[in-house]
């Protein structure tokens, strides 16, 4: 174990046991269906890369990356887009894949913007979620695991972007980021 975390959360086992499950309702429900499927960089891209491979529909993969700028009243301008997908969305159906729901600002905007682009549906899948933040409703599709507040990286999550290439999620010690 890294010497900066104090306990792990999810083994690597954990993780791709919950893959395969998250994999085999994914795959049920889009039988029959090709999809759209974006990845929120950056934290999402080792779980995506891992879920992606366990499906067994035809689909296409983009990213987005983007910044919240919180909880403002702006039907959708609270969400700044960095990088955005290069394809049309109208008529798809969108998966898109989020390593963590904390406040539900990035996704409760995400989404609003997203409408604005008239695809037929849009589901989220998030590996994490922090039930405890949420100041906005964010609905979310698939969780892999919901989980207490507490500071965790690994298995794509950062912390002043180290850590994401851990390959378990673990919680880390309060002495790294309080310092
Ligand atoms: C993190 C995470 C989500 C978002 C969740 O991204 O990956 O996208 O924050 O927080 P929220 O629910 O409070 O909006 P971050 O901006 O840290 O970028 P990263 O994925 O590149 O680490």
């Amino acid at each position: 174990m890294h010497n900066d975390i104090e306990s792990i959360l999810f083994t690597k086992e954990d993780i791709e046991a919950r893959i395969d499950e998250l994999a085999a309702e994914i795959n049920r429900d889009y039988k029959g269906m090709s999809p759209d499927v974006v990845g929120i960089l950056r934290g999402s891209f080792i779980f995506m890369s891992d879920l992606v491979r366990k499906f067994d529909f035809p689909c296409r993969l983009d990213f987005m990356k983007i910044s919240s700028y919180g909880s403002g009243t702006a039907s959708s301008g609270n969400v700044k887009i960095n990088q955005d997908i290069g394809m049309s969305i109208e008529g798809k159906d969108l998966l898109i894949i989020e390593d963590i729901v904390d406040s539900g600002n990035s996704m409760n905007s995400l989404f609003k913007l997203l409408a604005t682009r008239n695809p037929r549906s849009v589901r989220l899948c998030t590996l994490l979620d922090k039930p405890d933040r949420r100041q906005v409703p964010v609905h979310i599709d698939y969780t892999g695991f919901s989980i207490p507040d507490a500071f965790v990286v690994g298995y794509g999550l950062d912390y002043a972007d180290m850590y994401r290439s851990l390959p378990y999620i673990g919680i880390l010690k309060p002495e790294i980021y309080s310092k």
